[in-house]
């Protein structure tokens, strides 16, 4: 079944309604993650954060991507993105609906010039759209994670510190576009 959606900016969503999605998808237990802690103090990037509704006008899908910080163990602190939660209603899923949320956010961060993204997630998922742990091995988070999950994709030519630790970032750093 084909999904012909509308996609639109996060903002066009009721917060409700995406809490009550991320739910749904991940659990109520969610909020003790690590990437949460990651996004403490921050709002989502508005120009890198989209939803989709269904032909009904409810909310389908979501996708929010943050403003953090690395760290480097040398000193120096380089702005990234962080990406996530992606979530479809556990009804509507498979049905391309993720893969359109990701191709939005990435070709949006793209055009802004973001150097990297970075995200907590399954590998196999999130390869396809570029993202891998080659270049995350030396990074670390403020909390538990499992190092093959700590993925980033880098824009062509981007280059980050291998080697430091991912932070939130000021809220004023929010706006990227
Ligand atoms: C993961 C998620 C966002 C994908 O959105 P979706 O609209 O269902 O996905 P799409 O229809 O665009 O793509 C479906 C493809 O993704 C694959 N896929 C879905 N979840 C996957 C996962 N966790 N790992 C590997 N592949 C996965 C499907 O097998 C399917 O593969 P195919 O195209 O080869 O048949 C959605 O299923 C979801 O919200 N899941 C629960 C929350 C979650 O796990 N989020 C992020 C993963 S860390």
């Amino acid at each position: 079944m084909s999904a012909v959606l509308e996609l639109a900016p996060l903002r066009a969503a009721d917060g409700a309604a995406v809490e009550a999605l991320l739910d749904a998808a991940f659990g109520p237990d969610r909020r003790g993650r690590t990437a949460y802690r990651l996004r403490e103090g921050a709002e989502p990037v508005a120009a890198l954060s989209f939803a989709a509704f269904d032909e009904a006008g409810a909310l389908a899908g979501s996708l929010q991507c943050w403003p953090i910080l690395l760290a480097a163990d040398g000193g120096n602190c380089h702005s990234l993105v962080l990406l996530g939660p992606v979530a479809v209603a556990p009804m509507r899923q498979g049905e391309g609906i993720g893969r359109g949320l990701m191709c939005a956010a990435l070709a949006a961060a793209d055009d802004v010039g973001v150097p990297a993204l970075a995200l907590v997630g399954d590998a196999p998922y999130y390869g396809r759209f570029g993202f891998d742990a080659s270049r995350t091995a030396g990074w670390r988070l403020p909390g538990p994670w499992e190092p093959s999950r700590l993925l980033a994709r880098f824009a062509p030519g981007a280059a980050l510190p291998a080697r430091g630790l991912l932070v939130p970032a000021l809220p004023r750093a929010a706006d990227w576009a």
